[in-house]
């Protein structure tokens, strides 16, 4: 593996962001491929072979054109249900992403933690692990936020998004029993952090939000610190999706120092 080796952070779409802002500021000289899997997205209507074939496929046929230095799977979705699987396929180190209850179990006053994610994460016995393990004394209240991807997709393709469009995907969570109760939110879908102020409006005062993204990036630091990583050429976004629909992305990947997207 060589120093200019790419760190490859893939997710279903944009979610990803939200790590390579973190990565960013800890490695800003670590050369990044970011891809999304624009054609595949949204992963989380998907079931769980269908997610676990594809992120599978999909990683297998990355590491061999690009031969990045570690994988971020940078998708809540993708790493809950495929992460184990990818890991015994592929010889790079793998970082996953997964719902942030452990530090949401440090940080809840009330002991009721609410957490938002895509319909697959929620249901995911990884999940079921993670409240067992870190908030077992505590009461996790789960709701699906699907249409919360397309906000985020479509806010940073410069799009209009409401207070509104957010509240009406998140209500359901505080109306659960003891919902009234939640002090503390895992995002537990990369996507959501991008509409971190439409969620602070629509959940009001008195909510801490949390997102695995800051931990993430610590971790690829630690797995890459011996590498001197440096980049070599301009980093570079790809996806699997439609090139013009990605273009519309563009301020948002120049502000990371992306200026180069193309199709995979
Ligand atoms: N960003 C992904 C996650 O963290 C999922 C979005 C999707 O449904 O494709 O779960």
């Amino acid at each position: 593996m060589d120093r200019n080796s790419p760190i490859l952070l893939f997710d279903s779409g944009v979610g990803g962001l939200t790590v390579l802002a973190e990565l960013r500021e800890l490695q800003p000289d670590a050369p990044v491929l970011f891809a999304a899997d624009h054609a595949g997205m949204p992963y989380g209507t998907k079931t769980e072979p269908e997610v676990a074939a594809r992120v599978a496929g999909l990683l297998g046929r990355m590491a061999e054109r690009y031969q990045p230095s570690l994988i971020c799977i940078a998708c809540n979705t993708a790493s809950t249900i495929a992460l184990s699987m990818v890991r015994e396929v592929l010889e790079v180190p793998i970082v996953g992403t997964v719902p942030a209850i452990k530090p949401a179990a440090g940080m809840t006053k009330t002991g009721t933690i609410g957490l938002l994610g895509t319909e697959a994460t929620i249901r995911q016995p990884y999940v079921d692990q993670l409240e067992q393990d870190f908030a077992s004394d505590h009461r996790l209240l789960r709701h699906a936020a699907p249409g919360l991807v397309q906000l985020a997709e479509a806010k940073l393709r410069g799009r209009d998004v409401s207070v509104d469009d957010v509240t009406a995907e998140v209500r359901a969570l505080v109306m659960q029993p003891g919902g009234q109760d939640i002090d503390t939110i895992v995002l537990a879908c990369t996507h959501f952090p991008l509409l971190l102020d439409e969620l602070a409006e629509a959940f009001g005062d008195g909510i801490a939000f949390v997102d695995g993204s800051r931990g993430i990036a610590r971790r690829i630091a630690a797995l890459t610190e011996g590498m001197k990583l440096e980049r070599a050429e301009p980093d570079r976004a790809v996806t699997t999706g439609d090139l013009e629909s990605f273009k519309e992305l563009t301020d948002s990947f120049v502000a990371f120092n992306i200026h180069r997207l193309e199709r995979f």
